[in-house]
């Protein structure tokens, strides 16, 4: 039996379906069945990032209306081995409501070492409908104010759901514009030492989400550009690190915090 873990944030655009791909491409790469569901009914997106647009017929509107086997609406992503993908319908008037997700991906544990259900932006029936059946939620936020507060918004909602295993994902950490926050005499010392670099504003961020941290992913411009072309760029470029050393944390693996 494999676990579901849903990818959400509240606002829109801070990179949920990007780590939801990331980390799904990393579990795989370590040996496990990864099953993407996008959620984001009207507004899919996975299907373009792994480049699996073209093939698609079903969706998960189709499964639960009994159009096809659920079988039918699994697609391998061939750039990405080990994941498969279950589309989200192209119309948003066929989201898939709570109740029948919580009966659906119980089913899709079984065949899967792991679940991700990546949420549409907002906190309404199509959040919920994608967090009701997860086990843990990551909570995706960047380093402004109105993300931040979101995150804090859905940390609460989630808890009114019952998920409580919840961590923090920082995504698209800047390390020079964070620099570029600090009092004079901080920034010359970090000018003078590439190691140095305060970590007061990211515990702001983690203090007020009020969720903890599992992790900092950086702004990786190779990364996105390759996810939009439904590529897996190179395992060591640092977006992709970072999604590694989140989804080892995931496993229960200590793996010290890099930014
Ligand atoms: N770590 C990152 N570095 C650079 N660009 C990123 C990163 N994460 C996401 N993006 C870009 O931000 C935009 C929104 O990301 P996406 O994953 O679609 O967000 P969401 O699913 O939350 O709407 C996309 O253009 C994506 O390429
Ligand atoms: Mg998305």
């Amino acid at each position: 039996m494999g676990s579901a873990i849903v990818v959400t944030s509240g606002k829109g655009g801070v990179g949920k379906s990007t780590v939801s791909l990331g980390l799904a491409a990393q579990f795989a790469a370590n040996g496990e069945r990864v099953l993407l569901v996008d959620c984001d009914a009207g507004l899919r997106s996975l299907d373009r990032m792994t480049g699996t647009e073209e093939m698609l017929v079903f969706d998960i509107a189709d499964v639960v209306a009994g159009r096809c086997a659920p079988v039918e609406a699994i697609y391998p992503c061939a750039m990405f081995p080990g994941v498969f993908l279950m589309p989200a319908p192209a119309s948003g008037e066929a989201l898939v409501p709570e109740h029948v997700m919580l009966r659906l991906v119980p089913i899709l544990k079984r065949y899967f070492d792991r679940v991700i259900l990546d949420s549409p932006a907002g906190v309404g029936r199509g959040f919920r409908a994608a967090a009701a059946a997860a086990d843990m939620a990551l909570i995706v936020c960047n380093s402004d104010p109105v993300c931040i507060r979101d995150a804090a918004i859905v940390r609460r909602l989630l808890q009114e759901l019952d998920i409580v295993q919840q961590r923090l994902v920082i995504n698209r950490f800047n390390a020079a514009y964070f620099q570029s926050l600090l009092p004079r005499k901080e920034k010359k010392k970090a000018a003078e030492d590439a190691s140095f670099m305060p970590l007061r504003d990211l515990d702001d961020v983690i203090d007020q989400s009020g969720v903890q941290l599992i992790g900092v992913v950086p702004e990786d411009y190779v990364l996105a550009a390759a996810f939009a072309r439904g590529k897996l760029p190179a395992a060591d470029i640092p977006g992709r690190m970072a999604l590694s050393r989140i989804a080892a944390r995931l496993n229960g693996t200590a793996v010290p915090l890099v930014l």
